[in-house]
This record gives C-alpha cells, structure tokens and sequence, in this order.
C-alpha cells in the first residue's frame, strides 16, 4: 500500500500532537512533534543561562547551536519521545516556563533552519504525520494530506489547563490563557514561516468536536489519499 505525509499545522494547544500520535499510531507512521523540538532548544537555553527574566541572548543561543543534538526515541508502549543530547527531556519540556519562552525561540532564522533540516531528514521517504505551524507551507509544502486546526482560545486555553494541572503544575487558567494568546500573537506575525494555513489545507475547528469523531473524520481523508482516492 501507498505511504502519504500528513502535515497538520494549527494554533497553540488544538490537540495537534494527540491527534498526530493516534493517527501515526493507527497508520503504523512516523508521528514527528516538531514543537518538541522548539521547545528543546528553549529548554537548552534557559538551563545555559541564555534565556532568563532578564533577557534573551540571541547570539548565543544561536553560537551555540551546534552543541544541541535531538532525537526521537520510542518509550516502552511505542510513543515517541524527545532526547536532548541525551537526557529525555519530554516531560520538562511542557512546562509553561518553557511555553513563555518558546515562540521568541521560534521566530531565530538559525534555529529554523537547523529543525527544518532534522525534520525533513527525519521523515526522509516514509510514511509520516507531522505536526507544527509551518509544515504544510515550508517544510512538507507536498505533504498529500494538509490540516490546518483551530478552536476558540477558551476551549484550547483550558484543554492545556486541565492537563498541566493534571501533571501537577501549579498554574492559574489565567496563566495558561496569556500563554495562548501571546504565543499566538507571535506565531502568526513572525517574519520567518510564520503560522499560516496552507492553500490546500482542510480547515478543522474542533472547539465542539470530541475526540473519537475528529480522528475518524481525519483518517477517512488520510485513506481517500493513501488509497488514490482524492
Ligand atoms: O502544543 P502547542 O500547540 O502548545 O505548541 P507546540 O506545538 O509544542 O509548539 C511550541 C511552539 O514552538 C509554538 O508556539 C511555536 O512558537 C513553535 N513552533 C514553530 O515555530 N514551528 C513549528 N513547526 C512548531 C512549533
């Protein structure tokens, strides 16, 4: 049977990474988090001290560049997680001090670059579900399947809320909606890909949808494609 790439791109916290992991899981794909990614190097920042209360220093998160190395490695049930030079880091990596400091991260045309290129490389002719804001427009502008996700930023603001909490971070709904709307701010404004839909995207708001519809309306666009359908 034919492989497809599947990009799905979308504003912060609408379920793009469960989504992507269920759809990789089911399609037997490589599900890419490229998010994770961003958020890494964020993380690498702030334990190096580049990133702080009291300033970013660009230039040398970006000389420092080539000391971070990522890698996706399976856990145990087959889910993907994320290394940095070494250190699992999935769980730190969510945090919303991380959050606040990632789409500034994200806007360095260096660090773009460097995960654009592991991106690509990863998913390298196989099967692959990627998620992110600038897939479908930059790094698989081919991707045969292209989903752009939206829902209401209350609805997207306390669906994280409720899982940092369940984590157990100790966070305000307050806090986790000024996250939202600021990475947003950011995101779509950026000069370098910035968060766009791509022409050919589906559009999908999924503020009233549960979760079992959305990944059945999803995959029987995915089969229509790998099948030759659409
Ligand atoms: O899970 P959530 O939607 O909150 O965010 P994420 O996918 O983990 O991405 C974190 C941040 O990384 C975003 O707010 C963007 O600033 C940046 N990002 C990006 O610029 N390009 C991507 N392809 C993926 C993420």
């Amino acid at each position: 049977m034919r492989t497809i790439t599947i990009a799905i791109d979308g504003f912060s916290s609408t379920g793009k990474s469960s989504l992507g992991k269920q759809l990789a899981n089911y399609l037997d794909y490589v599900f890419v988090d490229s998010g994770a990614m961003y958020r890494a190097v964020t993380l690498y920042g702030l334990r190096k001290g580049f990133i702080s209360e009291t300033g970013f220093d660009k230039e040398e998160l970006i000389a420092s560049l080539s000391e971070i190395s990522l890698e996706f490695v399976n856990n145990s049930e087959g889910i993907a997680e994320i290394y940095l030079n070494g250190e699992n880091v999935e769980k730190e990596i969510r945090t919303l001090v991380v959050s606040d400091y990632v789409s500034p991260v994200a806007t360095l045309s260096e660090v773009r670059k460097k995960l654009v290129e592991l991106q690509r490389k990863i998913s390298e002719g196989r099967g692959v579900v990627m998620d992110g804001r600038d897939i479908g427009t930059v790094v698989m502008p081919d991707a045969d399947l292209k989903i752009f996700m939206n829902a209401s930023r209350e609805v997207r603001a306390r669906r994280r809320y409720d899982e940092l909490v369940q984590r157990g971070d100790a966070i305000s709904y307050e806090q986790v909606l000024e996250n939202v709307t600021e990475r947003d701010k950011i995101d779509s404004t950026r000069q370098i890909s910035p968060l766009k839909q791509a022409d050919d995207a589906i559009v999908i708001d999924n503020s009233e949808m549960n979760i079992a519809d959305q990944f059945h309306l999803i995959l029987q666009l995915a089969k229509d494609r790998i099948a030759g359908r659409v």
